[in-house]
């Protein structure tokens, strides 16, 4: 198709926000619009007029879906995988194909719409996770109920025998008995603390000087080194001190983790972020400031990164696994976000999004 023609129906596929290939029948495509351009991360001069197997090299399950489509007729309609891009990771998309015949009967070819399902796949999973966190929720707030109770009893009766025997060989039990008690308290607690967290208040904060003191803080434990990246234009975000500070405290700590004894780093980075598509809350141009922290560490596996943010969940021995479920928490109450974005074998990068204050 020439540009110049200029078609109103050029013009329409060109601008539509849907994602649009052609292929002939011998497969070459003839169309593919800025929304492809967009998706894939290739420009058209990369695909028009070659083969689809060639441009699509890593997506065979799309190639499949043209091929029967042309071949077999059959139709496909919203049928989901995942589009490899250039730079980016892969795309979650949905493809619904078409025959095209033309007035005499001819297949000529292949249409193909792909949309991208990436904002609606991520409502999924949070919507998910949420559910998963409430659940998990109200099971420990009864377990602690349960044993608090209990402990309450025994921790009394320990004391009362403690003060009645004369025998201080035997006192020492009762103390280890009601230090034993104390313990599991004071982890019941922590458990209920995740369950409800502390109010927060909060106020116009300068994360830089948050990040900072924990960066300090951190240093003082030997580890990978910790290099910062700082947009100083950056505006007060709005958010609780110390919330923010537990937050940053295990973000850049499981950072090191990952990065171990190995060579390697890890880098906070701040900036600013705008037009962020905010769909949940119906918010298109919500302002952001946007706090990554990365790491040249293990990365995660792909079973694994819908885990991490259930509670408990840790692969490090002595680990708690509460670390990523309670920042999620905190940021979430901020009205921010958390996201994870990481390839194993070279590392994680944790962005957290929070709303910046006004002034
Ligand atoms: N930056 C990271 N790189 C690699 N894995 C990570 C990273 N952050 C978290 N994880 C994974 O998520 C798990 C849960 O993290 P977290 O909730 O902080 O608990 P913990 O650090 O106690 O294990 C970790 O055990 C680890 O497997
Ligand atoms: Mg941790």
């Amino acid at each position: 198709m020439g540009r110049g023609e200029n078609s109103i129906y050029e013009n329409i596929i060109e601008n539509l926000n849907v994602g649009v290939v052609c292929a002939a029948a011998s497969m070459d495509i003839s169309v593919f619009n800025q929304a492809m351009e967009r998706m894939t991360e290739f420009s058209r001069g990369h695909a028009v007029g070659k083969n689809i197997r060639e441009v699509f090299t890593r997506d065979g399950w799309l190639v499949d879906a043209f091929e029967k489509t042309f071949g077999e007729g059959k139709v496909f309609s919203d049928y989901e995988g995942l589009l490899h891009r250039r730079l980016s990771p892969p795309l979650p998309v949905g493809v619904s194909t078409m025959h095209v015949i033309d007035p005499e009967g001819n297949s000529t070819g292949v249409i193909s719409l792909v949309k991208d399902l990436s904002g609606i796949k991520s409502l999924e999973s949070e919507s998910l996770r949420k559910e998963r966190l409430a659940y998990i929720g109200t099971f420990a707030a009864n377990l602690a109920h349960e044993v608090r109770n209990p402990l309450g009893g025994i921790r009394g009766a320990a004391q009362l025998l403690s003060r009645k025997l004369k025998d201080e060989g035997l006192k020492e039990y009762t103390g280890v008995i009601i230090k034993e008690a104390d313990r599991l308290n004071s982890t019941v607690k922590e458990m209920l603390d995740f369950t409800k967290p502390a109010k927060l208040r909060k106020r116009n904060l300068n994360i830089h000087k948050i990040l900072d003191a924990v960066i300090l803080l951190l240093k003082e434990e030997e580890g990978p080194p910790i290099i910062k990246a700082y947009d100083p234009s950056l505006p007060p975000v709005v958010g609780d001190e110390n919330g923010l500070t537990q937050v940053f405290l295990n973000l850049i700590k499981n950072g090191r983790e990952a990065v171990g004894e190995k060579e390697g780093e890890v880098r906070v980075v701040t900036r600013m972020i705008t037009e962020f598509h905010m769909v949940e809350r119906g918010s298109k141009e919500a302002k952001f400031a946007e706090i990554e922290v990365a790491d040249t560490g293990c990365g995660i596996s792909k079973d694994d990164t819908e885990r991490v943010f259930t509670p408990f969940f840790t692969t490090k021995r002595g680990g708690s696994g509460l670390g990523l479920p309670i920042s999620y928490r905190i940021i979430q109450e901020h009205g921010g976000f958390l996201r994870i974005d990481s390839t194993p074998g070279k590392g994680t990068k944790v962005g957290v999004y929070l709303p910046v204050g006004i002034g």
